[in-house]
């Protein structure tokens, strides 16, 4: 099975989450279009739900397959979120935000009961921190910000390249007008420490880390579908 098959099996697999009635919050990336699409062939065929989506891109596919949608002003408390993630470990911690979208993600995830990460294998891994660590920024001050997060690194024993992601000669606009720090780090052995360290930091927005928001991950793999609830 390929990567894209794989992704649409635990999409599938988290449909079976779903109840009418639902209000879901709508992850974004790959996977979670995935599940966008098999949503909307359920709601096609009377299934009654309404959708928080966490970023632009996801509420146009809504709209343009026919999901209902509603924004967190009007539906303030959500059942479930299904979301996908860059990298999970084995306490469902999560590193978010490839796509530009960790704000809102963490956002509708906290609004949540239940958030399920759904995923191909390959996001599973022992310490997190091989992908970088996206960290939403303030533009104002960008210099001194990004110094600021060397700066708390290092005082964590982490180090590497901090980078403004860009989009072709130009910065990565998030959705909320912000700009993403990409820090990779490598290996994040402590990320309690971390995400409190770059919380303290008035430039930084929200990072990447998801630290117990997870309730379930929903993992496929060429041998088979696993389903890793969070022990809490
Ligand atoms: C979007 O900002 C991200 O948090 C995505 O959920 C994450 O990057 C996973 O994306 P893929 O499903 O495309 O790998």
């Amino acid at each position: 099975m390929d990567q894209k098959q794989l992704k649409i099996e635990a999409a599938r697999k988290a449909l079976e989450h779903v109840s009418d009635g639902m209000r879901l919050g709508i992850g974004t990336g790959s996977t979670a279009e995935e599940f966008v699409r098999l949503l909307a062939e359920k709601v096609s065929t009377g299934l009654n739900v309404i959708g928080v989506p966490t970023s632009e891109r996801t509420a146009a596919l809504c709209r343009e397959l026919g999901v209902p949608l509603s924004t967190l002003e009007e539906t303030p408390e959500l059942d479930l979120t299904v979301d996908g993630a860059d990298e999970i470990d084995s306490e469902l911690s999560l590193i978010k935000g490839g796509g530009g979208a960790l704000l809102r993600e963490k956002i509708v995830a906290a609004a949540s009961a239940r958030m399920i990460v759904i995923a191909d294998k390959s996001k599973v891994v022992e310490t997190l921190g091989r992908f970088p660590l996206p960290i939403e920024v303030n533009r104002f001050g960008l210099r001194a910000t990004e110094l600021a997060v060397a700066a708390a690194a290092g005082r964590l024993g982490l180090s590497g390249d901090i980078k403004l992601r860009m989009t072709g000669s130009q910065p990565f606009v998030t959705d909320g007008d912000h700009f993403i720090l990409d820090a990779s780090f490598g290996r994040i052995p402590d990320t309690r420490a971390l995400s409190n360290a770059l919380h303290a930091i008035p430039g930084v927005v929200e990072h990447g880390l998801f630290i117990g928001l997870a309730s379930a991950a929903i993992v496929a793999g060429s041998d088979g579908i696993e389903t890793i609830q969070a022990v809490r």
